[in-house]
């Protein structure tokens, strides 16, 4: 059961993500836990593992969970496990112990410091992510697994990081080649955009993305994790949303990096679908949207600008070219 600040949290979420409402709903209760001052002790806040196919929000969750309780995404301290594929390189998250080589010049990564600096002042609760976990070397699961168990860990000069006030994210694509396979073996985007049996398939995919989990990890790691969430493949009516959204993104960032030469964009409806057409990938999700709107759109847009076409407050015309296989980007008269 949620409270009406928990449905708030959670409908701050779903305007963010898309497509993902179970395990939005699932996460908000232990931020609420967390807030209320009922979370365990001797443990991170929360543990979550998010699970599914690529281009489907599980970075971005956690982005947003920083933006809704901090007010940025930035509140975030990432470690992107593919830096960490090596034992050694591991060390750099610890530092080395006093007298060792490299012990001034390495400043350990998971820092108490770290940790506080991603607090903010609305709330003094830390967002880590380990990202791509599955990239990651054995010794940093066993590193993990410490601060999972007790909440702390011990830096190579011997002081400890208290992570009681986390929220810890780890975010992988195990399983994913089979969760694609899984989910039609005549594997289209039409396919999964119509699918009816949706509980079904996500149901086969959970199932999927668990045990290729448990096959990565030991039992005991999987055991201190509170939640493993599985992200579905992102349906036609969800690229939609997402579109509107990065659409918007843009225009937001235009206006702020612009200032007072901003300009605006008119992006017809045929238009937007031809960039939805471009930019459905199942095997991609809603990373090829992200790169059609830079190879159609901000491309030639930045193109125009640097020529010196967008006079300030000009309206520029995003239409479909008349081959139907790129937009026509033409600068109109001033707004009003
Ligand atoms: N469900 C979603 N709702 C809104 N935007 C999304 C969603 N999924 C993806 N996006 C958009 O696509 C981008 C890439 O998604 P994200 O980084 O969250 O993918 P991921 O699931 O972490 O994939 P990977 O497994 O490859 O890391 C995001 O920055 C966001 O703009
Ligand atoms: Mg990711």
């Amino acid at each position: 059961m949620t409270g009406a600040a928990g449905a708030r949290m959670a409908a701050q979420l779903s305007e963010r993500i898309i497509g993902q409402p179970d395990s939005l709903d699932a996460i908000v209760p232990y931020v609420q836990m967390y807030q209320a001052g009922l979370a365990p002790e001797g443990r991170p806040a929360g543990v979550f593992l998010l699970l599914g196919p690529t281009g489907t929000g599980k970075t971005r969750t956690v982005e947003a969970l920083a933006e809704v309780i901090h007010g940025s995404p930035k509140h975030v301290l990432r470690i992107d496990c593919g830096e960490y594929q090596m034992e050694h390189e591991v060390a750099k998250l610890i530092g080395a112990p006093p007298g060792y080589l490299g012990h001034r010049e390495t400043q350990p990564v998971l820092t108490q410091m770290k940790l506080n600096q991603v607090m903010s002042e609305r709330a003094n609760v830390a967002i880590v992510l380990f990202d791509e976990i599955e990239k990651a070397a054995p010794s940093l699961t066993r590193l993990l697994l410490g601060i999972l168990d007790k909440g702390t860990l011990r830096l190579g000069d011997n002081t400890t990081v208290q992570f009681e006030r986390t929220l810890i994210f780890l975010t992988s694509n195990l399983g994913a080649r089979e969760m694609a396979r899984e989910l039609r073996p005549d594997f289209g985007f039409e396919a999964i955009a119509g699918a009816g049996a949706e509980a079904e398939d996500h149901a086969r995919l959970e199932e999927v993305a668990v045990a290729a989990a448990k096959r990565k990890f030991a039992p005991e790691f999987i055991n201190r994790i509170d939640l493993m969430l599985t992200y579905r493949p992102l349906t036609a009516e969800s690229m939609e949303k997402i579109l509107e959204i990065q659409l918007q993104e843009l225009a937001n960032h235009i206006a702020r990096r612009m200032g007072d030469r901003c300009f605006y964009l008119q992006i017809p409806r045929r238009a937007r679908r031809f960039l939805l057409e471009n930019g459905t990938s199942v095997e991609y999700g809603a990373r090829e949207l992200k790169r059609t709107l830079h190879r159609h759109l901000m491309h030639p847009l930045a193109a125009l600008v640097a020529d010196g076409a967008v006079p300030p407050g000009t309206i520029v015309r995003c239409d479909l070219h008349s081959g139907g296989k790129r937009l026509d980007l033409v600068p109109l008269e001033e707004a009003a």
